[in-house]
């Protein structure tokens, strides 16, 4: 059972302990609504208290009974909240540090309730794309305030407990206690106060009786819908809350308890739900690798050093100057280390300028912050990330002098994004501590980090790295040694049909925009322009002599061979104007397309928005599928990650893999066939990877 009873005096004290944060499961359920049994049952108890043990009242749901029978399994929660509310002496909540979702509506049905000031109080479901499904929706409204309430739903944000507290007219909290500690003792002062108080028989205190009311309904909820519609798009849930909280206002509290559930039953079926929820999990189960238990030993990570103060190096110092983690940066000349040290400083100091971050911080931050041009003065360090030019003979040097000065036990790490991490860790002595931490540009802002496992990398040393992203708020995903890694491999193709798309038809706008309007961040061709179109470049040159028979499109090399690397130069697949982001059409590369087109004797043909996007997504997925079945990612939802905290991937659909899956298998590898017959594409590649057959045949998908 995860719920205690305990009775003290002549109060019963229930107390859910289900850590980590009393998720409202079946047995946290039971023992509840046993609690209460047991009070109705005694002629010594007076009043109830219902609290959490630990670090929280409740966390709401308990996920790790998602999906399963046992999380709709009686006692539901809204029985759970009918007994409480039912029960025929007074009920107190004592609510402290976490109180959300399912938790929070558990403590709206209780007739009284006391807070600790610092309890983070929030109904979060719009973030899995539901409502609140337990009358959070009808309840909330009538105890804090119509306006409040829907801020709070609609965002999902959590607000503090003495914040709330301050809402006039609330009714959400009858006392906020003086402290934390001292919470346990005046929910029992308070439980014995309403038992005196309700001793004469008088009726106990039900949100679902309080009035709701706002005295200009119709205009505010019109207000609130146009607000949210703007704000949340590709989401049906937020516009659903505000629905939800206008029912409490207009309905009787059991329809609108019906018209409420109503609602969370039908968003439970969209795919925008069915990708939040994904994705929910998918972050969580990303860090947990199959053969590397959580209890791994862990080193310490108590300083950090990076080679290289470019472009990656100064983004990846200020991830571990931002967790407090001294950082030392290595360069070849002192004028390379003043820029990277110059560029740091600028990007803090537009932190301060926006009021994102306070002097003192930054200041605290920069302290943290040391240069050397000399290896001997790195080896103390437990972590070295190198960041170095892309050239493998330059990796052997920092790699040969990273192993004789590294002191045993170090974690030595690759930022490499192209190169063999296996090769790099056999340029030292000591393979197993050496890892790919392949972080994103910019590398202060972007969430992913792929980490690149070597055949030799240690166990401790991957979990070390795990836990290090984890510090420096990354979402790290663990990829298998390839060319490009999971994303960059998978994006490849995905360019590669860009460029043949160029050639039958299309101009960079055309594709851009449609694969904008399916919600990527940006189009291939303007993302591109921000990567640098020379890198594609050089990958393109390499595999012209790795891979001869692959097929490109040449537009690509033809618009480099111009200089147009894309934004840093001004110019690219679009035209920039310096300060701005803009991406301005150019017709002198729409006619470079047309003439390489006609060199080609290509009649354009018309390609439609729906071509455009299924060939570039589904060439994602192809890849994918061959990615997972090599073992280079762990498992499907592994890629959903990394495209949508790496790539701009559009969060409303959770991923390429679980897109794939709501779309149907079956459908794609029938759109997959097709393509394969325009002689223009590339056929090898559109043949389904064997794991994808393989699921179809089966009727299956890699979720
Ligand atoms: P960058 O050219 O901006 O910076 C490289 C820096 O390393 C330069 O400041 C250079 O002076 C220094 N350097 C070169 N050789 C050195 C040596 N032997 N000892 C010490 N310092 C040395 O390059 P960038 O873009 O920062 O790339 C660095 C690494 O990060 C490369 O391996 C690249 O593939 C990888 N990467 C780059 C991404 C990007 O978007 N730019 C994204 C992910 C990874």
């Amino acid at each position: 059972m995860t719920a205690e009873y305990k009775v003290h005096g002549d109060v019963a004290v229930i107390t859910m302990n289900n850590p980590p944060v009393n998720g409202l499961g079946l047995s946290t359920r039971q023992g509840i609504t046993d609690g209460l049994a047991k009070a109705e049952g005694d002629p010594a108890v007076k009043a109830i208290v219902l609290t959490g043990a630990g670090k929280a009242f409740s966390g709401g749901a308990d996920i790790r009974e998602f999906g399963s029978p046992k999380a709709l399994a009686e006692p539901n929660l809204l029985s759970v909240i009918l007994a409480v509310e039912n029960a025929s002496k007074p009920v107190v909540a004592a609510i402290h540090s976490v109180a959300m979702g399912g938790g929070l509506e558990l403590a709206l049905g209780c007739h009284y309730r006391i807070a600790a000031p610092g309890t983070n109080v929030a109904l979060p479901e719009v973030k899995l794309g539901l409502i609140p499904g337990a009358g959070g929706t009808q309840r909330l409204p009538r105890a804090l305030g119509v306006e409040p309430a829907l801020n709070m739903i609609v965002s999902g944000e959590a607000v503090k407990s003495e914040m709330l507290a301050q809402v006039p007219g609330q009714m959400l909290f009858n006392k906020l206690a003086a402290s934390p500690d001292s919470l346990a003792e005046e929910a029992l002062a308070l439980a014995r106060e309403m038992a005196a108080k309700h001793a004469d028989g008088s009726a106990l205190p039900k949100v679902r009786d309080l009035p709701c009311k706002h005295p200009k309904g119709d205009a505010y909820f019109q207000f609130a819908r146009n607000m949210v519609k703007g704000m949340s798009k590709n989401f049906p849930a937020p516009a659903k809350c505000v629905d939800a909280v206008e029912a409490a206002t207009k309905k009787k509290f059991d329809d609108g308890m019906t018209f409420e559930r109503e609602i969370f039953i039908n968003l439970m079926w969209t795919p925008e739900c069915r990708a939040l929820r994904h994705l929910f999990t998918a972050e969580r189960a990303a860090s947990k690798i199959p053969d590397v238990p959580e209890d791994t030993p862990k080193r310490e990570i108590a300083s950090v050093a990076v080679i290289g103060a470019g472009t990656m190096g100064g983004g990846i110092s200020m991830n571990f100057l931002n967790a407090g983690i001294p950082v030392k940066i290595l360069e070849m000349k002192q004028e390379a280390l003043d820029r990277g040290i110059a560029t740091i400083r600028k990007n803090y100091e537009a932190q301060v300028k926006k009021g994102k971050l306070k002097q003192d911080k930054y200041e605290q931050r920069m302290s943290l912050l040391s240069t050397t041009l000399s290896y001997d003065d790195i080896g103390s360090a437990d972590l070295v990330i190198e960041a170095v030019f892309e050239d493998i003979g330059v990796k052997e040097t920092v790699f040969k002098e990273l192993d004789r000065v590294m002191k045993p036990g170090a974690i030595l790490a690759s930022n490499t994004s192209t190169l063999d991490v296996n090769a790099i860790a056999n340029f030292t002595k000591r393979p197993q501590d050496v890892v790919g931490l392949h972080f994103f540009s910019p590398a202060n802002v972007m969430k992913l980090l792929e980490v690149v496992r070597g055949d030799k990398t240690a166990k401790d040393v991957m979990a070390t790295v795990m836990a290090v992203a984890k510090k420096i708020k990354k979402t790290a995903v663990v990829s298998g040694v390839c060319d490009g890694f999971i994303g960059n491999r998978m994006i490849e193709q995905y360019g590669r049909q860009g460029g043949f798309l160029l050639d039958e038809g299309c101009t960079p706008e055309q594709v851009d925009k449609a694969m904008e309007k399916f919600g990527m961040a940006m189009g291939p061709f303007r993302m591109g322009d921000l990567a640098g179109n020379d890198i594609g470049w050089a990958i393109r040159k390499r595999r012209y002599v790795e891979k001869p028979d692959m097929k490109y499109s040449k537009t690509a090399d033809l618009l480099c061979e111009k200089g147009r690397f894309g934004q840093k130069t001004g110019a690219g697949w679009y035209d920039y104007v310096p300060g701005k982001r803009d991406a301005i059409p150019n017709a002198e590369v729409v006619k470079m397309i047309e003439d390489h087109r006609k060199s080609l004797g290509i009649t354009p043909r018309k390609i439609s928005d729906e071509e455009i996007v299924q060939r570039l997504i589904y060439a994602l997925v192809n890849e994918a599928a061959h990615i997972l079945e090599e073992g280079i990612a762990n498992k499907a939802s592994d890629i959903d990650v990394v495209y949508i905290f790496g790539y701009g991937f559009p969060i409303h659909r959770g991923g390429p893999m679980i897109y794939a899956d709501t779309v149907g298998l079956f459908n794609v590898v029938q759109s997959m066939k097709r393509f394969a017959k325009n002689p223009l594409d590339d056929a090898k590649f559109w043949e389904p990877a064997p794991l994808l057959a393989r699921l179809v045949a089966e009727g299956k998908t890699f979720n």
